[in-house]
């Protein structure tokens, strides 16, 4: 019975991965400690590893995982910016992943902390359950008729687009691979990201994190953003640079950002830190924000997506050791 050993899992991981395993029948071993270079020698001889977004899955990590043994790193997610791609490739180790699970549970999350900071349901929740049923500060703008600048149109964008186009919207997007028939038969304005900057009311990162776009929202984007623009960020936490952000959120520029993605997360989502003091300056400012919406990278959680995830990650380890092609490989372009 193939061996496959889970890094950085909860309680929830288990209980999925453990119910999908029943169509394939493989040796799970869950480990509660991300991958990095010093938790990678608990491995007990598995040819596959399964990491999520915050395994750091750099150049040391991969010598040392092949070095005992490790053939396949198979990522319970889409995003792979967290592998060294190139190490991989170097010492023989193969990528799969997730590539998409339910993009309907990322766009509606992005609905969620739009319509939340939008018409302020945090803030009137707080004050309903204190006895205050005052309206001051509260108010929020239509969706209809407004313009979204959505960056990126991939498969979670089109079904963010669908909702968005529901609430009476105009979209403009920008992506460095356009897809110009989906564009024209869906009522979607490509624009350069300058024109989105200016013209765009909301603005949601739906694009991946890659050498070229870290710090893509920075303070020369923000400078060029509509007053009040409301920023949502469910891709990848580089792609803002948190500092350009809380300086505009502090000038007015930025009405409001829900993140559910954050540059630093990797030391904080995913855990209870209620008993510790935050150290992250950045992070604790923006949780001062009453316009700031932060979520822990959380978009995936759906019952629908985590079914999805353990069952193609599962099928993909199955691909690898039965010696097949994989599906679901991410390969270095280098
Ligand atoms: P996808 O691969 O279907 O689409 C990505 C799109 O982004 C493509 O059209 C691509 O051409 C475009 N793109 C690439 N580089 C770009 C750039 N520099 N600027 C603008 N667009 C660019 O991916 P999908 O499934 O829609 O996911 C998008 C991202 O969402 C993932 O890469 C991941 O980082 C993030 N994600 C976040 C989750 C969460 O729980 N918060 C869960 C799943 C994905």
């Amino acid at each position: 019975m193939e061996k496959i050993t889970f890094f950085g899992t909860h309680s929830y991981d288990r209980a999925n991965f453990t119910a999908a395993n029943a169509d394939f029948n493989f040796d799970l071993h869950f480990l509660r400690s991300f991958l990095d270079e010093h938790t990678v020698k608990y491995l007990e001889g598995a040819r596959a590893v399964c990491v999520f977004v915050n395994d750091n899955v750099n150049r040391q990590a991969l010598y040392s995982l092949k070095d005992q043994g490790v053939e396949l790193v198979a990522l319970r997610c889409a995003g792979f910016n967290n592998v060294d791609l190139q190490a991989a490739k170097s010492c023989g180790i193969r990528v799969v992943r997730v590539p998409a699970y339910s993009p309907h549970a990322i766009a509606e999350h992005v609905v969620a902390l739009l319509l939340t900071l939008n018409r302020k349901t945090h803030r009137a929740n707080l004050r309903t359950r204190d006895g205050n049923f005052a309206l001051h500060g509260l108010m929020g703008f239509d969706l209809f008729d407004k313009t979204a600048g959505i960056i990126g149109t991939g498969k979670i964008a089109r079904v963010l687009i669908k909702i968005l186009q529901g609430f009476g919207m105009h979209i403009l997007a920008y992506d460095p691979y356009p897809d110009l028939g989906y564009a024209e038969q869906n009522q979607v304005q490509y624009v350069d990201l300058k024109t989105l900057y200016a013209k765009s009311d909301v603005i949601s990162l739906n694009c991946p994190l890659t050498s070229e776009n870290r710090h893509l929202i920075n303070r020369e984007a923000i400078e060029g953003m509509k007053k009040g623009v409301y920023v949502i960020n469910t891709g990848r936490g580089p792609l803002i640079d948190t500092q350009a952000l809380i300086e505009g959120l502090k000038n007015g520029t930025v009405g409001a950002a829900g993140l559910d993605v954050y540059e630093e997360e990797s030391s904080y989502f995913f855990e209870d830190r209620s008993d510790k003091v935050i150290r992250d300056d950045n992070l604790s400012r923006l949780l001062s924000y009453n316009n700031v919406l932060i979520t822990s990278h959380q978009a995936f959680f759906t019952q629908e997506a985590m079914h999805s995830i353990a069952l193609t990650t599962l099928a993909n380890c199955q691909e690898y050791f039965e010696g097949r092609p994989l599906s679901n490989e991410v390969c270095s372009q280098a």
